[in-house]
């Protein structure tokens, strides 16, 4: 399913029995299947109830004909699906322009793709071919209710009333929630204690993919499969929180997440925010100021070695790298017979793989002579069920990095009061 590799962490002793307890209490959580605890995402992958809710709406609401399910979200409430979909198919899609329903995303306000959203929405022939999915975990983003706006304007100029293609989901009883049910808009819940970062197996995730074909039983299923694993007899998630901890005391205050794979960057953006917002604190859980955190910063292999590699391989040594790579990846190889065979010979009748898994372990071998510590996940693939895993492995690790660096996993304090200063502005008019 998936394997980390910690020999060239340089944490010579790896313990992670102070976390024993923590993991009792996650397989408690587990056991109880319930929506109680700040931990039960993990108990997401094996909600059937969710599984069956999500299907039915796709069901009334995706046909053959849909071309763009457009998600409307920031955040949490995009990050994952958004990681999801261009690993399977977004990071491609400029060059399937044939390939239908595809995802758009409507994040920040920024006016240009805006603009360019609206010029696509009004070539569209029927309210079918549009899906959009209001998300938003608090239901009152600045930027997601004013692009959702901005989207709905438009389809009603064009079709009329087009509540009957939005699902909103939010959380029970938030602004969004009773406005949603006043204007006859179909509604899915996000459980009160799963946070944005840890929502992707949620309806917030699991809808929006459903309606472009991403199969999201597998997707759950790797998740889950992870889970035994990691609270069964090889703590993986645990083990990498250790290393990233113990990396941490040493001075490594970055933690730079270097993709063999370019289709998973925005799945390393998803990671920036999961790291980001759960361990960069101000305030220990007792309430001491810290002022906490790892930097996740995000590389993509080798394209990323052709630009940073001299800084990360002669610059500070203030990094733990982990690389993320799979064993199986897509046939294609360079010709025996070439156009210009004296040029960097040695590559005649390799396959792309080959060239690609060379590089890795050419990285690899210099990180070693230059004593950098590194990390490796080895996903089998690229698959739903490889990215379900990888995602559910990563949020677990998480919830033990903050159990090992003293915060809360779970909350955002800080993110909050930028919130609150936005509305304040916009309230002024003169602004
Ligand atoms: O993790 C967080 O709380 C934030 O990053 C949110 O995900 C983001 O601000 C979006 O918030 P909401 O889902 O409430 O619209």
């Amino acid at each position: 399913m998936l394997q980390l590799i910690t020999e060239h962490a340089n944490v010579e002793t790896l313990s992670i029995l102070p976390l024993d307890g923590y993991t009792t209490r996650l397989r408690e959580v587990r056991q109880s299947g319930a929506y109680e605890a700040y931990e039960s995402s993990i108990n997401l992958p094996n909600d059937t109830g969710l599984l069956e809710r999500v299907k039915a709406i796709a069901s009334e609401k995706v046909s053959e004909v849909l071309r763009y399910s457009i998600v409307v979200g920031i955040g949490g409430s995009n990050l994952g699906t958004k990681a999801v979909y261009d690993a399977l198919y977004g990071a491609r899609d400029i060059l399937e322009p044939t390939r239908f329903p595809k995802m758009l995303f409507a994040e920040t306000t920024d006016p240009e793709w805006l603009v360019t959203i609206r010029k696509l929405l009004e070539t569209l022939t029927g309210p079918d071919e549009v899906l959009i999915t209001v998300i938003s975990k608090s239901g009152g983003t600045t930027e997601t209710m004013a692009n959702f706006e901005i989207i709905m304007e438009t389809l009603s100029a064009k079709f009329g009333p087009m509540e009957s293609r939005v699902v909103a989901i939010t959380d029970e009883g938030s602004q969004l929630w009773n406005a949603a049910g006043e204007h006859d808009i179909a509604r899915l819940s996000i459980p009160k204690p799963v946070g944005g970062r840890y929502s992707v197996l949620s309806a917030v995730g699991l809808l929006p993919l459903l309606s472009v074909g991403v199969d999201i039983e597998r997707l759950r299923a790797g998740a889950s499969d992870v889970l035994d694993v990691t609270l069964g007899d090889d703590n993986i998630a645990a083990r990498s929180a250790a290393v990233l901890a113990l990396s941490r005391s040493r001075g490594c205050v970055v933690n730079d997440n270097f993709f063999f794979h370019p289709e998973l960057e925005s799945v390393g953006k998803w990671y920036r925010q999961l790291m980001g917002e759960s361990v960069g604190k101000e305030k220990s859980l007792q309430g001491d100021e810290v002022h906490a955190g790892i930097t996740p910063t995000v590389s993509l292999g080798s394209t990323d070695l052709h630009s940073v590699g001299q800084l990360y391989l002669g610059g500070p040594k203030d990094k733990l790298t982990t690389f993320v790579s799979t064993t199986q990846s897509a046939s294609i190889t360079v010709p025996t017979e070439r156009i210009l065979p004296d040029l960097v010979p040695m590559v005649t009748g390799k396959s792309a793989a080959q060239d690609m898994s060379a590089i890795l372990e050419g990285v690899q071998i210099a990180y070693q002579k230059a004593g950098l510590p590194y990390m490796q996940v080895v996903l089998d693939d690229l698959s739903e069920y490889s990215l379900g895993a990888y995602m559910q492995f990563k949020m677990v690790e998480m919830m033990y990095l903050g159990q090992l660096l003293d915060v809360n996993s779970f909350d955002q304090p800080n993110v909050e009061s930028y919130k609150i200063e936005t509305k304040r502005l916009l309230e002024d008019d003169s602004h």
